[in-house]
């Protein structure tokens, strides 16, 4: 491309790294990280718009054998072999609903099956032992001969603060994924510092239209490197037409945007000492409630029948 040599080294260190990268970021983000003029970060755009190929593809060739990744849950794989990759997946649920936790049993699965895993923590409530103790405990159950060590080394962790480090972190996906080889992101939770840095009403547009660039970003990175990725998200009570708060009724924080660009919704809920988790919103998938647990090896589903039993009890 016609840029200078340290401009193509600081867009790559940033994560850019294709002509296509420039223009899919825009001019406007694009001034921001390389602290340059509107005018400047357009020029760049232009040049980048010198190199761009529309390519028009036969259907044929897009078709393609889907990787999937095994859930915890064995009713849920019955349906695809498990969670199939190039998707971004919701669970949200109240506190302690168990998001947490078979996010840690999914990453440790994935870990076991030699991927390599992000995990972006906004909570501050990823813990090594947890994650240990699973990991042992799984590797364990299948018998795992590998270095569990080792397999850790696999396991990269980001704290974020700000929601501008998600934003970055979406935009650097790329360039993460592709220093690391992680195929596994996670992102819990996704929304949390997005609902404590922009408050009120008055921030309400400008926090959808962030999430919605975040989620774009993010998509676009499961497509292009064959990404699974996860991310939790908290609720609030939804307001009855009588005026009612029900502790029972409960939406997803973040609205429409999420809504339509997480590829598949999850919904973790408990009950007494029960949990479940249900599908929500996946256009191929019946409306399945699996009951489940935590356990020392994560999360685990439960039979029906011993549910029924626990319930007699
Ligand atoms: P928030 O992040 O607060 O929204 O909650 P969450 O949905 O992520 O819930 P999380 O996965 O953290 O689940 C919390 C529940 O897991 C609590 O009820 C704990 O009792 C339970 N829990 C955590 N560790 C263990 C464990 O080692 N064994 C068992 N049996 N339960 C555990
Ligand atoms: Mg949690």
């Amino acid at each position: 491309m016609g840029l200078r040599v340290d401009l193509i080294d600081k867009l790559k260190k940033l994560g850019i790294q294709t002509s296509e990268d420039i223009i899919y970021i825009g001019d406007k983000v694009l001034s921001n990280l390389l602290g340059i003029s509107r005018e400047k970060a357009m020029e760049i755009v232009k040049e980048a718009y010198k190199y761009y190929q529309l390519e028009l593809k036969p259907i044929t060739e897009i078709k393609e054998k889907i990787e999937v990744l095994p859930s915890p849950f064995p009713s849920y794989n019955r349906f695809f072999g498990g969670f199939r990759g190039k998707r971004i997946y919701e669970f949200y649920g109240k506190f302690g609903s168990g998001k947490t936790n078979l996010m840690i049993t999914i990453a440790v699965d994935s870990l076991l099956k030699g991927f390599k895993v992000i995990w972006f923590d906004s909570e501050g409530t990823l813990s090594y032992d947890r994650v240990f103790k699973v990991l042992i405990e799984r590797a364990k159950r299948i018998d795992f001969k590998g270095d569990i060590n080792q397999v850790l080394n696999n396991f990269f962790v980001k704290r974020i603060g700000h929601s501008d480090e998600i934003i970055f972190a979406s935009i650097r996906l790329g360039s993460f994924v592709r220093s690391t080889g992680a195929r596994v992101i996670f992102f819990d939770s996704l929304t949390a510092p997005f609902r404590s840095d922009y408050m009120g009403m008055g921030e309400l547009a400008e926090r959808q239209s962030t999430l919605g660039y975040v989620m774009r970003n993010l998509l676009r990175c499961a497509e292009i490197f064959n990404l699974w990725i996860f991310f939790s998200n908290q609720v609030v009570s939804v307001i009855s037409p009588t005026g009612n708060i029900s502790h029972e009724a409960v939406s997803p924080i973040g609205g429409n945007v999420l809504q339509h660009l997480a590829s598949e919704i999850y919904y973790l809920r408990k009950k007494g000492n029960k949990r479940y988790f249900s599908v929500k919103d996946v256009p191929d998938l019946p409306e399945l409630e699996i009951p489940f647990k935590i356990t020392e090896a994560g999360v685990e589903e439960v039979s029906y029948r011993e549910e029924e039993e626990e319930e007699s009890e």
